[in-house]
C-alpha cells in the first residue's frame, strides 16, 4: 500500500451547515443540496448515486449502490428487479436506508423509512424512457441469480432481442419502481477538525422536528 490507512485523512473546511440557513423541513434542504451536487460533482461521482440498505428475514443487513430516479413530495424512488435479493428483502422487511456521499462538498445525507412498490403505470412510464439496450437487459438479467459465465447472460439477451424483434419491450411485472417514504432525513456537513455540523429531520405525528446531532 502506497500510504498507510491510519494516515488517510482530509480536513473538511468548505462549508457549515447551521439552523439559520436549514429550512424547517428536510425536502426543501435536500433539493438544495442535490442540486448544488449535481453542478458541483465532478465525474465519475453520480450526484444521484446512493447506497442503499435493506435487511434480509434473518435480520442481516445487505447494501449496494443504486441511482436515485425521482423525488417529489412522496419520497425517493429508485428502480430495479423485483426478483433480485433486495426485492426479496423488501418483501420481507419494508424497511431500508439511502446514504447519499458528495465528497467535493463534503456532504452526506442519510435518509431512513418505509418502501413500497410504485404503481406498474409509474415504472412502464420509467421504463419508456430507458434506453433500448437498459430496458432488453431488464427482461434479460435475472439480477442477483447465480448464472453459468458471461456467454449465458449474452445467449439470454439475444434471446431477447429476438422475442422483442419489434424493438418495443414492454414493462416486465418483475421489474419497477419503489419509493423510500423517509421518516428520517440526516444532513452531516463535514468541519474542521472532525467538528462537523448533523442536523437530524424526524417525522413524528406527521411534522418534521430537527435536532441537532453530537459528531
Ligand atoms: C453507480 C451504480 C449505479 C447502480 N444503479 C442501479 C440501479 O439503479 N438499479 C439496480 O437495480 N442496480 C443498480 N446498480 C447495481 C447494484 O449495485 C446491485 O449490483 C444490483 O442492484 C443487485 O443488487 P442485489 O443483488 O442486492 O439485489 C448500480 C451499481 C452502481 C455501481
Amino acid at each position: 500500500m502506497t500510504q498507510p490507512l491510519a494516515d488517510m485523512r482530509r480536513d473538511y473546511t468548505r462549508d457549515g451547515l447551521t439552523e439559520a440557513n436549514a429550512p424547517v423541513e428536510p425536502f426543501a434542504l435536500f433539493t438544495r443540496w442535490f442540486e448544488e451536487a449535481v453542478k458541483t460533482e465532478q465525474p465519475p461521482v453520480e450526484a444521484n448515486a446512493m447506497t442503499l440498505a435493506t435487511v434480509d428475514g434473518e435480520g442481516r443487513p445487505h447494501c449496494r449502490v443504486l441511482l436515485l430516479k425521482a423525488l417529489d413530495a412522496q419520497g425517493f424512488t429508485f428502480f430495479t428487479n423485483y426478483e433480485s435479493d433486495k426485492g426479496r428483502h423488501l418483501l420481507a422487511n419494508p424497511f431500508a436506508a439511502m446514504t447519499f456521499f458528495w465528497p467535493t462538498l463534503e456532504r452526506q445525507v442519510r435518509i431512513e423509512g418505509r418502501v413500497s412498490k410504485v404503481s406498474h403505470e409509474e415504472s412502464d412510464a420509467y421504463f419508456q424512457v430507458r434506453p433500448l439496450g437498459s430496458r432488453l437487459g431488464a427482461w434479460a438479467s435475472p439480477q442477483s441469480r447465480v448464472i453459468a459465465d458471461r456467454a449465458e447472460l449474452e445467449g439470454l439477451l439475444k434471446a431477447t432481442e429476438q422475442r422483442f424483434s419489434d424493438g418495443q419491450p414492454h414493462c416486465p411485472e418483475h421489474w419497477g419502481g419503489y419509493r423510500l417514504v423517509p421518516e428520517r432525513i440526516e444532513f452531516w456537513q463535514g468541519r474542521s477538525s472532525r467538528l462537523h455540523d448533523r442536523l437530524n429531520y424526524r417525522l413524528i405525528d406527521q411534522a418534521w422536528q430537527r435536532e441537532r446531532l453530537a459528531p
